[in-house]
Parts: structure tokens; C-alpha cells; sequence
């Protein structure tokens, strides 16, 4: 508890934005209240995504009313994996990751068997709000389960790790590579017990995690260091999040990304609130981050000039990269 203290003040020091300051000067500023339905429902995000030819998760179908939930085997049809989630869900919460059949019955990615009426009963629950912002009614989407790529086998345990930005404006400001844990049950949220490990802009390369609050450097579980991995496709990711402020118009989200073995990286949710942990896996405070952003955009406001995703990301990369990139 106290070595966590000592960090957040000394991180504080360094430009660490607090709850406060994230919900006045960034979200409320940037995030305009009409555009919060693009990125609080994943089913109109994913809409939206797919429109602009960003690639998302394939959605298998969606559950609405409780008559709906009937039409759940023809969904899947033949199919072995699968996820559900709440529509409008948060934290990981309410996601069921199915990875295989067995005897009549299902497997989640954490080895547990489910009957179809659990499934069912689930489905139920979330429609009914259980998992929803503000526990209104939802929906419940179905969706192609990604298989992460085979770079991630050593540094996670079971699940999908994901990849999650900060944007401002377009400028991505902070990056994390979030890994599974036993505890967190295959998926990629830290309060369900995930580690977050910083990664350095320029290069995509890993730097030290953290986990329930503490520093680490090797996974729980498998004991493989998680700092010094190379994160394949980096540009190729930093680009997809700057992208995602045209996609949605909202100037301060989260971006969160996983890399699917077979179709490379895809667009799995924008969060209009993201956390702020990552500062401390980054061993960095965003608002020095920020500030450095938002004097850009104000240069560039009286110069009448914006600038594309790419000009964005190399800005960003040069600024804040933890090691400068080479100079061609
Ligand atoms: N299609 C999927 N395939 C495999 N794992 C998934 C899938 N969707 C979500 N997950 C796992 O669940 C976690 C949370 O999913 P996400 O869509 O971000 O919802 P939430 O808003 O609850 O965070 C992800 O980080 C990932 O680990
Ligand atoms: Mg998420």
C-alpha cells in the first residue's frame, strides 16, 4: 500500500494526471456527450468501424429481446468458439470467451464446462442490464473469438492480451500492452487481475508492468520477463488509434487492440474514460504528454493546418519514444 503511495507522488511530481484533472481538462473538454453512444455500445462501434473498413472482430449476430435468445445455436451455427458480451458492458465484466465444445457442453478459455442453459441464463442476465452502464437494458453481441498471436505465448497466460492507446485529438499519448493473468480469467482488464506493461511509442518495444499495484518484470504465471519484447506490426497500431479520433470524433479515448493470429491486428473497443494506471507502467506521467499536444494543436489552430494519422504518429514518436527513432 505505502510503496504504491510513494509512487503515484512520485510520478506525481512528474506529470501524473489524476481522476480530477482527466475528467475536467480531457473528458469532458474533448468528448463530446452526443458522441458517447459510438463508443459505449460495442455493437455501434463496431458498425461504425466496419463501415470505414477498420477491421473489427467478424460479429456472428446479435441478441435483443429474451424471445431472441432462441436463435442463439443458428448464431453459432456449427462453430466451436465464440464470445459473448454485454453491448454495453465495461471491465471485462459479463464476457463469456468460449473456446471449444466438449460432450454437449462448452469450454471457456479458462477451462471451465458450461451447459447451453448457463449460456442462456447469461444471455438473460445481460439483457436485463446486469452489466450495463447504468443497468440499463443491453443487448448481447456474439462475436468471433480472436487467437492471439504466437508472440504473446510466453509472456501470458491463457486469453487475449490487448494492446491500449491513449489518443488526444488523434495524437497518440501513451501506449500498454495488457496481459491475462490465472487470476483475471482470460481476459485483459486489470482490475480483473491483468498486468499492464508500458511500451515505449517509437519502437512498440515492452518496458516494465504492473500488476494489482506493484512493479514487476516477470508474469506471475510464467515467469518469462515482460519487459524487452518487440510488439510486431507497431506503426501498423499506432496508426489504427489515431485513426480511431476520425472514426469516432471523440478527442480523448482509449483505444484497445489485439494482434489475431490469422488476421492481424483489430479494433476491439474505444472507452471515452480510459483508466489511468497506464502512467504507472510507463513510469510516466500523461499530462507533460497532453500539454505537449495541445500547444501543437494550438500552433497548428492559428496556422489554419491538421494533420494526417501518419504526421500524427511520427510527431508523437519523435517526442515522446523512450528511445529516439533513427534519423533516415
Ligand atoms: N472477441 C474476443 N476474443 C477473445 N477475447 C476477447 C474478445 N473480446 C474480448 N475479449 C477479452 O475480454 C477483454 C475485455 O473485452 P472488451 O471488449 O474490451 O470489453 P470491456 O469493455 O469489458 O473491457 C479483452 O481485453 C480480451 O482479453
Ligand atoms: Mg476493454
Amino acid at each position: 500500500m505505502f510503496g504504491f503511495w510513494k509512487t503515484w507522488k512520485a510520478l506525481e511530481a512528474r506529470g501524473i494526471m489524476g481522476i480530477n484533472r482527466r475528467n475536467a481538462d480531457y473528458v469532458l473538454k474533448y468528448n463530446k456527450r452526443s458522441l458517447y453512444p459510438i463508443v459505449d455500445d460495442k455493437i455501434i462501434t463496431k458498425e461504425r468501424a466496419m463501415a470505414a473498413g477498420i477491421h473489427v472482430p467478424q460479429m456472428y449476430g446479435i441478441i435483443s429481446t429474451e424471445k431472441e435468445i432462441d436463435k442463439l445455436d443458428d448464431i453459432i451455427g456449427g462453430r466451436s468458439d465464440f464470445v459473448i458480451k454485454p453491448a454495453q458492458g465495461a471491465g471485462g465484466d459479463g464476457i463469456l470467451v468460449i473456446a471449444d465444445r466438449f460432450e454437449g457442453r462448452y469450454r471457456t478459455v479458462s477451462g471451465k464446462i458450461i451447459s447451453h442453459e448457463e449460456i442462456e441464463h447469461q444471455i438473460s442476465s445481460i439483457l436485463t442490464g446486469l452489466y450495463s452502464l447504468g443497468g440499463h437494458r443491453d443487448r448481447a453481441l456474439i462475436e468471433y473469438r480472436v487467437v492471439p498471436d504466437q508472440i504473446f505465448k510466453s509472456i501470458s497466460y491463457e486469453g487475449v492480451p490487448d494492446i491500449r492507446i491513449i489518443v488526444l485529438m488523434g495524437y497518440p499519448v501513451m501506449a500498454m500492452l495488457r496481459l491475462p493473468t490465472r487470476q483475471s480469467g482470460g481476459k485483459a482488464n486489470l482490475h480483473q487481475g491483468a498486468i499492464g506493461v508500458g511500451v515505449d511509442l517509437a519502437t512498440g518495444l515492452t518496458l516494465r508492468g504492473t500488476w494489482l499495484n506493484n512493479i514487476i518484470t516477470k508474469h506471475p504465471d510464467t515467469t518469462n520477463a515482460v519487459d524487452g519484447v518487440q510488439l510486431p506490426n507497431w506503426d501498423g497500431f499506432m496508426k489504427l488509434a489515431a485513426g480511431c479520433y476520425e472514426l469516432c470524433g471523440l478527442g480523448y479515448i482509449g483505444v484497445d487492440m489485439v494482434l489475431d493470429q490469422e488476421k492481424g491486428p483489430l479494433i476491439l473497443e474505444l472507452n471515452a474514460r480510459p483508466g489511468l494506471n497506464i502512467q504507472i507502467a510507463n513510469d510516466c506521467g500523461l499530462t507533460l504528454r497532453t500539454h505537449a499536444v495541445e500547444a501543437r494543436l494550438e500552433e497548428f489552430k492559428a496556422a489554419g493546418v491538421t494533420e494526417t494519422p501518419e504526421e500524427r504518429v511520427k510527431f508523437v514518436q519523435e517526442m515522446f519514444g523512450h528511445i529516439p527513432a533513427v534519423e533516415a
